[in-house]
């Protein structure tokens, strides 16, 4: 049994495109101990599994839909009814002005026949694979980008709280992560939502590192991006950055994004990656586009 905590990234991304049921079915059988939902608000107040408020660069909105093309050429998810999203196909993530495919060594882009799906839908699918394998794999839901749903007069944090709560995840104790790079939106999910949910703060710029204190007034652990954590390499041995031992003092738990075996960065290898960051480094848990490599190379 691995004590670091492995988050299926977008379900089992690298192989499958993101955020599809099957992606995430396919993550499950790899045991990880978390499976990722990024969540949108439709027009209708569903949280939809999805990684941005657009639909053009995962879906083929632009076929289906063109008249619904807002003035800045994009197709946002917040435009639709659930209803309407459930009508596109799904693919591989692509750039939608060069139709371009994001990573092109994986899934081939609009094979295949993928929809979107709704948070609910997911949580049946892991607690019904939970019930029929004995297994009890957890869910981290992220509410992207709050203050973009509050303009609009929409209250993700609450209604994806609540749709929570009816699944029976309502405290620590229940499997589940809730995430949010917005700090003020996290901040109230605690203290004004009253959230008891394990609460993950996570962390895109490194000046929001030097407020880690105040992160640990209401979250319990913080999710920055790995190069966040490394510094450089020194004759064969990389350097780190102060912050995981920052946030262990203030007894916050550190789980990096996103460990990708197709985009290595810096590193030669990416046993080298996950050993360098999860054992040299002692972040407590990644999130990973292959879930099962990771799985692999913890089990060594
Ligand atoms: O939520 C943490 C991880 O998923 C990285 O962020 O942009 O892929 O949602 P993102
Ligand atoms: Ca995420």
């Amino acid at each position: 049994m691995n004590s670091k905590i492995v988050v299926a990234h977008r379900g089992a991304s690298g192989y499958l495109p993101e955020h599809t049921m099957e992606a995430k079915a396919m993550a499950f059988a790899m045991n990880p101990d978390f499976i990722e939902q990024d969540l949108v608000l439709s027009k209708d107040d569903v949280p939809v599994v999805i990684h941005d408020i657009y639909l053009d660069d995962v879906t083929d909105v632009a076929i289906k839909f063109s008249e619904r093309k807002r003035e800045d050429g994009r197709y946002y998810v917040i435009d639709f009814t659930f209803e309407e999203l459930q009508q596109l196909n799904v693919s591989e993530r692509f750039n939608p002005k060069t139709g371009e495919q994001f990573y092109p060594n994986r899934f081939p882009k609009g094979k295949g026949n993928f929809k979107l799906h709704s948070l609910s839908q997911e949580i049946e699918l892991i607690q019904g694979l939970n019930k029929s394998t004995g297994k009890n794999i957890g869910i981290y839901p992220e509410i992207k980008n709050p203050e973009f749903h509050h303009k609009k007069g929409k209250d993700i944090a609450k209604i994806t709280l609540e749709v929570l709560s009816a699944y029976g995840y309502t405290s620590k104790n229940d499997n589940c992560i809730f995430q949010c790079f917005d700090a003020k939106e996290l901040e109230r999910v605690r203290k004004e939502l009253n959230s008891d949910l394990f609460l993950v703060q996570l962390i895109e710029f490194p000046e929001e590192t030097k407020q880690l204190k105040h992160f640990s007034t209401y979250a319990d652990g913080i999710g920055p991006w790995y190069k966040q954590i490394i510094d450089k390499k020194e004759n064969d041995h990389w350097k780190f950055t102060t912050l995981v031992e920052d946030a262990h003092k203030l007894n916050l738990k550190v789980h990096a994004y996103t460990f990708r075996a197709d985009q290595l960065g810096d590193f030669s290898s990416f046993e080298e990656h996950v050993n360098t960051l999860l054992f040299d480094a002692k972040v407590d848990g990644c999130f990973t586009d292959f879930p099962d490599k990771v799985i692999k190379i913890l089990n060594r």
